[in-house]
């Protein structure tokens, strides 16, 4: 039987070309590991002088904090002694994720490595190992400055495992649970599997498990007769149990999870999910935390995805690259369908050491790895090759289309293939979105209808959709849609701002009610993301996203409203801006109201401003208002003009307290697991002060350690790992990680200047 390690803690960390030999001077570090994220902003960092053509740009200039400002740029070397049960035949590191250009080395000799830091890869040490003696790896990681678009971070950032085993053995990602034919009254299946030694003399046992753990099935070709279905509801999954058997003896054995569902695309009608109309209300995610930059925590990755189930988003797509595995299988859980994506350049980059200076050697390689990797996980419905590529643009790009397509057919026969398509008009002049099974479109609502006459045969989605910019609580008067470059390197919150590529989320709804085979649209994004300042591309300090509809620390803008008032079927009445505007009193303050109720009257202390009904799937607005302090409420009206029920936002007074709240009151003692503490400036009534930035001092008892600060502005340079946070409009977020076996409970204190300070405990499971 096979032994799994994940190594985690044990790492020495060295950040530099020429790791000294006194290890002294190395970090005490724990995998997953992002090197930059813990260091300061500066603006020379990846600083990239260049002309962003996608973006229109004609001549070369200096894009700041295009890639987050922060020292991902340059070597940085790993190193951890391991010890091997030497029972065992044969020994592999398996790597999730390093960035980039790992070299993985075993007691001084190169043993593997991946330049693509995306990619998930095993390699086989055996030769290289001492059976009874410590033996040293290192791993060496260099990444080249103008590789990334955007936060790329830097180090082994997602998980790395021993894996000892017999001689034979199933090789890495080598089970395949591949559907044959699935509906809701059966489903058969047949059980892929890699082995080391494809002709050995072996016996393979299988046992098929249903979500309640009873076998329902054994065998590599079986069948279930009324399954359980997968299902965004009922995110139910089986698992195999597969077991090599040599000399009557169990040699290995591997549990591979599965799910049970069927999906239909078609042209006209859109998509079904097990036979039901399903429509995708998705959003597109960078790989990056926020505050814990690119290192993979399941804790953060839950709560993003728990954030965005409870405005009924259902799709995620992973762009522009591969996932971490744990972030597919949290997918699977918890019930979202995902577009899974390799590339964002093929041969013709867009930087110039960016993928495209890999192609060539790796594509097939990365590719094929990567299906094999995901193609368990029900989760995932299609396969997206690549994000506007460049070869849209040429005549003869279609052809690297078509070799994308056939390795990803060749691998998984039972997805479909997508990409993120901009250049629409030449990728469909140039017949490259003709060779996709399912074209994406990103930013092209006006073109739905169209697109669906040129391509009849192909269903369609949008695969981005809306880039409108905004930064939390911050609101900018006039009210003008449009590419804004403001002062104080903000964009609006009122949601109306979009660069020339961009539209506002209402006109992209407009076109979805329109073109009902449009199968649906992914966000730009759920959160922001380190990196891509837009518009604010040349504005130091500006190095995070505007674009999310949740903040980098993953408070809500006022766009999730709008988002979950068009997805949910929860009633929704959210209110905009905030209503402390000393410095308007007697000037027009228009008013916005994101709801799915038909319709509203809005109050300004107590007078009308008149009842909006909805004639469209946009917002409601009320752009005469006069600004004067006191109570605004919006009163959502039934048909006969009963208040069914009502919102209101009140002029704060000053703030005089600091309000903590936890997302979990309990977490696991295992030094993994994390809680998300919010911090809010409240007034004496208990109301968020939506300007306050007071600077807080967070402090963490013995059982936790802060693992990071961030207040959502893409602005600050405040480091995330200080202990020390400045509330960006009212708010803040402190993240605590539970150690291991440090007690029951955290006591985590928030103070500052001016403001009564405020303190709550988390418990610790042991
Ligand atoms: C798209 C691109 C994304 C991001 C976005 C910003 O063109 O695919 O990666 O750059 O624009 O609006």
């Amino acid at each position: 039987m096979r032994n799994v390690e994940v190594l985690q803690a044990g790492w020495l960390f060295y950040q530099g070309a020429n790791p000294p030999a006194d290890l002294t001077q190395w970090e005490k570090v724990r995998i997953p590991h992002d090197w930059a994220i813990s260091r300061a902003f500066d603006c020379r960092n990846d600083l990239q002088f260049t002309k962003i053509t996608q973006d229109g740009e004609t001549i070369d200039a200096p894009h700041y904090g295009r890639t987050g400002g922060l020292p991902h740029v340059g070597h940085g070397t790993y190193r951890r002694n391991f010890r091997v049960n030497p029972a065992y035949a044969c020994y592999f590191l398996e790597f999730d994720g390093v960035m980039s250009h790992s070299q993985i080395y075993v007691n001084g000799q190169l043993a593997g490595g991946r330049p693509y830091g995306y990619a998930s890869f095993s390699v086989d040490v055996t030769s290289y190992i001492k059976k009874n003696a410590d033996n040293l790896l290192e791993v060496t990681v260099d990444n080249p400055p103008l590789a990334s678009r955007w936060y790329p971070g830097a180090g082994i950032y997602r998980n790395v495992r021993m894996v000892e085993t017999a001689q034979l053995h199933v090789k890495f990602d080598g089970v395949w649970v591949k559907p044959l034919a699935v509906s809701a009254e059966t489903a058969e299946f047949a059980i892929e599997l890699e082995l080391s030694d494809p002709d050995g003399d072996a016996e393979i046992k299988t046992a098929v498990l249903d979500p309640q753990g009873n076998t329902v099935a054994t065998g590599r070709r079986f069948t279930l007769k009324n399954p359980q279905l997968w299902s965004i509801e009922t995110p139910v999954l089986y698992q195999a149990k597969i077991e090599i058997v040599q000399n009557g003896k169990t040699v290995d054995q591997v549990v591979q999870s599965f799910g049970v569902r069927f999906v239909h695309f078609n042209a006209d009608t859109g998509m079904t999910l097990n036979g039901k109309s399903f429509r995708m209300n998705g959003v597109c995610l960078h790989h990056d935390l926020g505050p814990l930059g690119a290192a993979f925590s399941v804790a953060a990755a839950r709560r993003q995805l728990q954030l965005l189930k409870s405005i009924n988003c259902n799709a995620i797509r992973t762009s522009h690259n591969p996932p971490a595995r744990e972030f597919l299988d949290l997918c699977d859980e918890m019930g979202f369908v995902v577009l899974d994506e390799a590339f964002d350049a093929w041969e013709i980059g867009k930087i110039p050491n960016d993928y495209s200076s890999l192609f060539a050697r790796w594509h097939e390689i990365d590719l094929a790895d990567f299906i094999k990797r995901d193609r368990n996980h029900p989760s995932v419905i299609m396969w997206s090759i690549g994000n506007e590529i460049n070869e849209q643009r040429v005549p003869e790009g279609w052809r690297v289309a078509a070799k994308l397509r056939d390795i990803a057919h060749r691998v998984d026969p039972t997805r479909p293939v997508t990409a993120g398509l901009d250049i629409s008009d030449e990728a469909i002049a140039n017949h490259l979105a003709q060779q996709l099974d399912i074209p994406g479109w990103n930013y092209k609502p006006h073109h739905y209808e169209e697109y669906h006459q040129k391509l009849p045969h192909l269903p369609q989605y949008g695969s981005e959709t809306a880039s409108t910019v905004s930064s939390r609580g911050q609101y900018h008067f006039p009210v003008v849609p449009g590419n804004h470059d403001h002062p104080d390197i903000h964009c609006s919150s009122y949601d109306v701002e979009f660069p020339p590529w961009a539209s506002t989320p209402d006109k992209e709804f407009t076109f979805q009610d329109r073109c009902q085979h449009i199968m649906g649209e992914f966000v730009w994004t759920g959160f922001d993301y380190l990196g891509e300042p837009s518009p604010y591309k040349h504005h130091w300090p500006a190095h995070a996203s505007y674009f999310g509809i949740f903040d980098l620390c993953g408070l809500p803008k006022d766009r999730v409203y709008l988002y979950q008032s068009r997805w949910s079927t929860q009633k929704v009445l959210h209110l905009l801006p905030h209503w402390n505007w000393p410095q308007y009193c007697g000037q027009t303050v228009p008013v916005h109201c994101y709801t799915n109720f038909t319709t509203v009257e809005l109050l300004v202390n107590g007078k009308s401003q008149g009842i909006r009904r909805k004639t469209d799937c946009g917002r409601l607005t009320w752009d005469e208002v006069v600004y004067e302090p006191g109570l605004i409420v919006a009163r959502a009206l039934d048909d006969d003009g009963n208040v069914i029920t009502e919102v209101s936002r009140k002029t704060a007074g000053a703030p005089v307290k600091i309000r903590l709240t936890v997302d979990r009151q309990l977490i696991a003692g295992d030094g993994d697991d994390l809680a998300f503490v919010t911090v809010d400036a409240l007034d004496a009534d208990g109301n968020i002060h939506p300007t306050a930035g007071d600077r807080i001092h967070i402090t963490v008892s013995d059982g936790g350690e802060l693992a990071a600060t961030g207040n959502g502005d893409p602005t600050s340079l405040n480091g995330f790992t200080s202990p020390y946070v400045s509330l960006f409009n009212g708010r803040a977020l402190a993240i605590i990680r539970g150690k291991k076996g440090a007690g029951d409970t955290i006591k985590i204190t928030a103070e500052a200047a001016h403001l009564t300070c405020d303190t709550i405990n988390i418990g610790l499971q042991s």
